[in-house]
């Protein structure tokens, strides 16, 4: 029960869209109505709204990191263990992908991902961070980091604590992140994704 509670709990959280709500407050358009159509963080920055942006990555980051702190910090009092704690994980992430809040039609999880691996364990998201860092730094496309940096999460975390139930969740986190960026892998292999930076069409 206090697993299915905290999961409850932890998709609540991450039916908050964070890229609709920063929108709504800075004044902007929704981001669901231009560019890729996706409310994440990428896709605001298309408004030309930095502090937008901004806002919605942290957000959507803070979402993720602050479902797994709670399960983590409060978790094993009501008696959640690890197996527990990757549904948690599972469950926010779930909640950003199709927010009950927002008629299902939610983001790609690249900022909560990041928020999820930084709640399990901060140098685990720092060195999934840097790899996308890396790669958009190199190749200047958003979504490109976000797929290499999710292919390497996983193995990040078989080294740093073994396989385990949270090992499991981060993989299919990584699958799902992988499949909700269909259209951008098809823009990639045809060269038609577009940039960090390039404003909204
Ligand atoms: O944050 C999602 C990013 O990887 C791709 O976003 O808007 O270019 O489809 P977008």
């Amino acid at each position: 029960m206090t697993t299915i509670l905290f999961a409850i709990a932890a998709y609540l959280i991450g039916s908050i869209s964070f890229a609709v709500v920063a929108s709504k407050l800075f004044g902007l358009a929704d981001p669901r109505t231009y560019g890729s159509k996706n409310p994440g963080a990428t896709n605001v920055l298309r408004s030309g709204n930095k502090k937008a942006a901004i806002a919605t990555l942290i957000g959507d980051c803070a979402k993720g990191w602050l479902a797994v702190w709670l399960a983590v910090r409060f978790g094993p009092q009501y008696g959640l263990e690890e197996g527990g704690i990757a549904l948690v994980a599972i469950a926010v992430f779930l909640g950003h992908l199709w927010p009950v809040f927002f008629r299902f039609v939610g983001g790609k999880g690249v900022a909560t991902a990041l928020g999820v691996l930084l709640g399990i364990n901060p140098w685990l998201g720092l060195a999934t961070l840097a790899t996308w860092l890396i790669v958009a730094y190199a190749f200047r496309y958003s979504s490109l980091a976000a797929l290499v940096a999710s292919v390497f999460a996983p193995f990040y975390y078989a080294l740093l604590f073994g396989v385990d139930a949270i090992l499991l969740a981060i993989v299919a986190m990584s699958a799902l992140l992988i499949y909700r960026h269909g259209k951008n892998i098809g823009n990639l292999l045809a060269g038609k994704e577009s940039r960090i930076g390039s404003k909204k069409k």
